[in-house]
């Protein structure tokens, strides 16, 4: 009679009169399995009448008439059962059930029966949780599922369980940040580890934590632009940035930023073709262009030496080993040396 009393909320009807508290369940019996549970959180929803009124997204029942807000939560509880999170953006996924509907890519659950695409984001709110980036192209690797599975390359967390090829891209996206391409040649590089882990030549990134070698490929791509060669010999020429680095006498391209002298050879090789020896001495002999240009006595160098200067030659050429021959015999009267000496043709 607290709340059915005469100057309370629900008082008993006139024909009542006189009957006590010990009496009412003699006659009235609790519906069976009680007033639905409440399928959604009440957290930021206590004004159950801005959603379940005529107006708003679900009709009460007839029998609803006359109850206010104020007591929906004496006669409903929240289910233990709550709305699942949602494991995906739903910015440009507002048509719910395009994907989620009987025939469609999910199906609902028989609990969601005659629920409208505006009811949804009533209950179901967004995870925290948000699908990893891909972290590597999609392209050619549609079937994610060839390698994310269990017993495949990388196994799916249980959370996936269930989920098809279809599903993937709905919720993971690619990352902006692209693996950066493998800028030296992969023959006999099969064991990538063996340079690139904690502790090896190349450090790599703390998002590579626990990647294998079997897996480098699936995300990295060989370069199309291979190392150049190297115009020269390296004997003698060990200590590459004793030339080539800023400052030096040939500056590096800025993609070499970091990279040092034990680097070098793993990506140049040396090229077939090695630069010839001089038959005269050099150190004496500069500039080289009095004689090596256009219409000097040997004539021009070759188009690979366009841009380079008079203080390089000597970083490349050397003189024929053993040095020039001497002329052991005098000059006077033997200027035209061709008279006793002809070129081997
Ligand atoms: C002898 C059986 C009987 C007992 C005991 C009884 N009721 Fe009822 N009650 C009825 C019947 C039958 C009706 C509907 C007809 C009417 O208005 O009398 C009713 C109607 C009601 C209504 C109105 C329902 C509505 O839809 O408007 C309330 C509220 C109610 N009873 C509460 C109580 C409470 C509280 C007690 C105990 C103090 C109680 N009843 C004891 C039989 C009983
Ligand atoms: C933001 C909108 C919104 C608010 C606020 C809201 N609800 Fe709901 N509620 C819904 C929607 C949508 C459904 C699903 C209706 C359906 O299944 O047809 C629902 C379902 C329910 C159900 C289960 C119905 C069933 O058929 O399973 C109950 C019970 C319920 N709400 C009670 C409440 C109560 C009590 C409050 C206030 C504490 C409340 N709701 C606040 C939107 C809301
Ligand atoms: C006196 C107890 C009581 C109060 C108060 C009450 N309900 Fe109910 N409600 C029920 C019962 C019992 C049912 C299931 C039987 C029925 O349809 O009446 C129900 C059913 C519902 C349903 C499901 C309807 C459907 O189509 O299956 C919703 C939604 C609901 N109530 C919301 C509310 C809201 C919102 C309020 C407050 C404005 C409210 N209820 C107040 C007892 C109550
Ligand atoms: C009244 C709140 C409510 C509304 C409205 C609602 N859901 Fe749910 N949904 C739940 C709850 C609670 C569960 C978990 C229990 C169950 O299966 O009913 C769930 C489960 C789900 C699941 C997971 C099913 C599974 O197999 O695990 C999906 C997907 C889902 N809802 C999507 C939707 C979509 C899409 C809509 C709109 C068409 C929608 N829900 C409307 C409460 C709601
Ligand atoms: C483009 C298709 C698509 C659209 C649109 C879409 N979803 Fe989903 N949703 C999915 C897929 C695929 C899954 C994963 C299903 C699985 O895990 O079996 C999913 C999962 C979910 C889950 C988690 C289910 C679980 O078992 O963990 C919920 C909840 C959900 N969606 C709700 C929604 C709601 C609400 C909307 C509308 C705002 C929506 N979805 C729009 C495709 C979609
Ligand atoms: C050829 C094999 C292969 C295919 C096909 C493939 N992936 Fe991957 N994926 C990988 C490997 C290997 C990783 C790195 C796993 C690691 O970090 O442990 C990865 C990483 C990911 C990550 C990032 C995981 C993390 O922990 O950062 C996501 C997300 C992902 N893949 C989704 C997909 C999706 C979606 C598809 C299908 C469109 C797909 N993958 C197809 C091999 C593949
Ligand atoms: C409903 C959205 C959804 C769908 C569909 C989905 N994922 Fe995920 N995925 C997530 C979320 C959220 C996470 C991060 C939390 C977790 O582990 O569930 C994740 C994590 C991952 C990871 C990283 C796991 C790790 O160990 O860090 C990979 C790889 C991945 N998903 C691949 C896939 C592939 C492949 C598919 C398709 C077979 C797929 N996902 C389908 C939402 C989704
Ligand atoms: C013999 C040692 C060695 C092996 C084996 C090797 N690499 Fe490298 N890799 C290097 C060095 C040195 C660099 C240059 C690092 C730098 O720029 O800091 C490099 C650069 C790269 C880069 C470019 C990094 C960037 O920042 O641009 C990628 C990608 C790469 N390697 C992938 C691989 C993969 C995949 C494998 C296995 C298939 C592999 N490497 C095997 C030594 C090696
Ligand atoms: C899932 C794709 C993926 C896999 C698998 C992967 N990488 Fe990467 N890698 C990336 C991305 C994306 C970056 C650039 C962003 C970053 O640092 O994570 C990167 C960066 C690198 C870099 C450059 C680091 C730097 O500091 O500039 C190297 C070297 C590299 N990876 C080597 C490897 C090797 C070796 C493996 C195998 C053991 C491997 N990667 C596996 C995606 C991948
Ligand atoms: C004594 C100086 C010197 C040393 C030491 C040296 N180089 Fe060079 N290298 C040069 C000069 C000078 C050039 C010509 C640059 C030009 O053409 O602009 C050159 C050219 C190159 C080229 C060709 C560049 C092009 O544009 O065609 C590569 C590759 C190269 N060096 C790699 C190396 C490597 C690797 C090492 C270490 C093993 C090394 N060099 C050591 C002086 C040196
Ligand atoms: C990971 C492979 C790699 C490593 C390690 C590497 N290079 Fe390179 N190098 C390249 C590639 C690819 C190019 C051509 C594209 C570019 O400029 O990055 C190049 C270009 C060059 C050039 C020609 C620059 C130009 O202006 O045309 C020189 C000289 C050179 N590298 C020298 C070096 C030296 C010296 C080292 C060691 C300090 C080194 N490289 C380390 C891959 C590498
Ligand atoms: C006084 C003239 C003169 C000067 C100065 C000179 N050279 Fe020569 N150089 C020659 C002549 C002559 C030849 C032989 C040409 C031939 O065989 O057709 C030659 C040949 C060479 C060759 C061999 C070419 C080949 O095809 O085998 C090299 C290398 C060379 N010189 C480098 C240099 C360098 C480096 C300098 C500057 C330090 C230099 N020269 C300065 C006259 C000169
Ligand atoms: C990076 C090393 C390098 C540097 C620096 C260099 N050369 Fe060469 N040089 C070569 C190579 C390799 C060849 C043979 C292949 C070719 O033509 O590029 C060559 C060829 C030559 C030839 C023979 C030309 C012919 O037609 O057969 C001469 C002469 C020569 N260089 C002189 C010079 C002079 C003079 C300089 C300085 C201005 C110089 N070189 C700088 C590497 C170098
Ligand atoms: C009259 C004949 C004659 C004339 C002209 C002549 N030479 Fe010789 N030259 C010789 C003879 C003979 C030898 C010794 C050959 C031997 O040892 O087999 C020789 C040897 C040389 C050698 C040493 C070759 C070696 O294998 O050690 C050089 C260098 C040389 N001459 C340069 C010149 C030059 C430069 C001119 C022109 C300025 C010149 N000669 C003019 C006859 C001549």
């Amino acid at each position: 009679m607290a709340c059915h009393g005469v100057f309370v909320m629900w008082p008993v009807p006139a024909t009542h009169e006189g009957r006590t508290n010990e009496t009412c369940q003699g006659c009235h019996q609790p519906i069976p399995g009680g007033p639905t549970l409440i399928a959604h959180a009440v957290e930021g929803r206590s004004q159950c009448d801005t959603c379940h009124s005529d107006e708003g997204l679900v009709a009460l029942p007839a029998d609803h008439e006359g109850r206010t807000a104020k007591i929906c939560l004496m006669c409903h509880e929240v289910s233990p059962t709550m709305p699942t999170l949602i494991a995906h953006k739903t910015a440009g996924k507002e048509n719910c059930s395009a994907c989620h509907a009987e025939g469609a890519l999910v199906v609902l659950p028989a609990t969601h029966e005659g629920r409208t695409d505006q009811m949804c984001l009533a209950c179901h709110e967004v995870s925290p949780v948000t699908p990893t980036l891909i972290a590597h192209k999609t392209a050619g690797k549609e079937n994610c599922s060839a390698c994310h599975a269990e017993g495949a390359l990388v196994a799916l967390p249980a959370t996936h369980e269930g989920r098809t090829d279809q599903m993937c891209l709905v919720c993971h996206e690619v990352s902006p940040v692209t693996p950066p391409l493998i800028t030296h040649s992969l023959v006999g590089r099969g064991t990538c580890s063996a340079c690139h882990a904690d502790g090896a030549l190349v450090a790599v990134p703390a998002s590579h934590k626990g990647r294998t070698d079997q897996t480098c490929q699936v995300c990295h791509e060989v370069s199309p632009v291979t190392p150049t060669l190297i115009a020269h010999r390296i004997e003698g020429r060990e200590t590459c940035s004793t030339c080539h680095a800023a400052g030096a006498v040939v500056a590096l391209p800025d993609t070499h930023e970091g990279r040092t002298d034990e680097m070098c050879l793993v990506c140049h090789k040396v090229a077939p073709v090695l630069p010839p020896d001089a038959p005269h001495t050099l150190a004496d002999r500069h500039p080289c262009a009095d004689c090596h240009a256009e219409g000097k006595l040997v004539g021009a160098l070759p188009e690979t030496h366009v841009d380079r200067s008079d203080e390089t030659c000597e970083l490349c050429h050397e003189v024929v080993p053993g040095g020039v021959a001497q002329i052991p015999h005098k000059l006077e009267g033997r200027t035209d040396c061709t008279l006793c000496h002809i070129p081997a043709q």
